[in-house]
């Protein structure tokens, strides 16, 4: 089967990276600022706009980008970019933020409404507006795919299209040290869940397996001390370095069990994305073992767990004694008891995850009825 393996974008990573942007925009250039309002109060933005400032490159700020990346904040900030007839774009922030500058960077370039792209698949007409991300966050991986998922009809949905990758990504850990621990854990053990279904998954190829290992092996060592101590500034970089690692992983290889279980429950319940696949992680690997067992026994070994006598299926056993003690140590939960609402959204639950797109790309195909003890265990206390 033909395999695919395609990313342009141009990683700057390391403390101080931020200074890449003497050398991104000139005078031509006016850069639309899409960020949000924590990283305006912060100082955070402000760093970006310094540097600007200095370079004499014009620039308009839009920061009224919501914590979930709504269609309608595309709208208008596509609205205040066209008014002031900017023709870049810098996409400061989490997720959301990254994800609603890609639009604007692609609708200030090509013609007709976000619903036509994001819907009736309308095909791209040019190159989109450079586009420079910075991410403020380590998880989604997001400064270096090609996907934006923006909430239309209610629902989260992905537009993927090679058209989306951003020109360039700056990883500067020093914007990330005043992220609190309980962000730092879920978002980087949203990472993981990134490079071990990238790993396990169908679409996966040695070049995306290169990818998720390093990437796993990184959040392993580095993780648990970013997520004790913010300011260790060698750990912010490493799992930041994983989260890109695991998102080009992801965005070429796919995703499977664990974003499609989590989708149904994070939406209807208003959980965290990162904290919904925290708690599925285990069951995935229980579920998926006997499918890809070579790959559970090497990420056994990741963690450093002793296989040396075992049988294969014995040492992938341990990959799931060492994933639970991993997540126990970032003070993750074992379920979702506080957000659980009735017992007649289960079945709709496992229905849901059967039926979502990413669960194809799965080693192995669960039924509903096999989903149901499972929604159980992480929902009913
Ligand atoms: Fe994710």
């Amino acid at each position: 089967m033909s395999k695919k393996f395609f990313m342009p974008t141009r990683v700057h990573h390391g403390l101080g990276s931020l200074s890449e942007l003497n050398n991104l925009f000139g005078e031509n250039d006016k850069v639309f600022i899409v960020t949000d309002k924590v990283l305006v109060s912060i100082g955070i933005a402000k760093k970006v706009m310094d540097i600007l400032e200095a370079n004499k490159v014009k620039y308009t700020v839009f920061d009224d980008v919501p914590v979930n990346p709504h269609e309608e904040a595309v709208e208008k900030a596509l609205v205040l970019a066209k008014k002031n007839e900017c023709n870049a774009v810098i996409a400061l922030g989490g997720g959301s933020p990254l994800d609603v500058g890609k639009m604007v960077a692609f609708l200030m370039t090509n013609s007709g409404t976000l619903e036509e792209y994001q819907w009736d698949n309308k095909a791209t007409e040019a190159p989109m507006a450079k586009l420079v991300n910075i991410p403020t966050t380590a998880g989604t991986g997001s400064e270096v795919t090609a996907t934006a998922v923006i909430i239309s009809r209610n629902t989260k949905k992905g537009i993927k299209r090679d058209d989306l990758f951003a020109f360039a990504a700056i990883i500067d850990p020093s914007l990330m040290v005043t992220m609190p621990p309980h962000i730092t854990s879920t978002t980087g053990i949203d990472a993981f869940t990134h490079a071990y279904e990238a790993f396990v998954g169908l679409g996966s190829n040695p070049v995306t397996d290169a990818w998720a290992v390093e990437a796993m092996q990184l959040l392993v060592e580095f993780l648990p001390r970013a997520f004790v101590n913010g300011q260790d500034i060698e750990a912010r970089e490493n799992v930041a370095l994983a989260a890109v690692l695991a998102g080009v992983a992801m965005d070429q290889a796919g995703l499977g069990f664990i974003h499609s279980c989590s989708g149904p429950v994070a939406s209807y319940y208003n959980v965290p994305h990162g904290l919904s696949n925290a708690v599925f992680l285990p069951y995935a690997l229980r579920f998926n073992m006997l499918a890809k067992l070579d790959k559970h026994v090497a990420i056994a070994e990741m963690f450093g767990m002793d296989t040396t006598g075992l049988s294969k299926r014995e040492a992938a056993e341990l990959a799931i004694d060492a994933v639970c003690l991993f997540l126990s140590d970032l003070n993750i939960p074992e379920g979702l008891f506080d957000y659980f609402e009735k017992e007649e959204d289960i079945p709709v639950f496992a229905q849901a995850a059967c039926d979502m797109f990413l669960m194809r790309n799965n080693p192995r195909k669960p039924r509903p009825e096999e989903l149901i003890p499972i929604f159980e265990a992480i929902l009913k206390e």
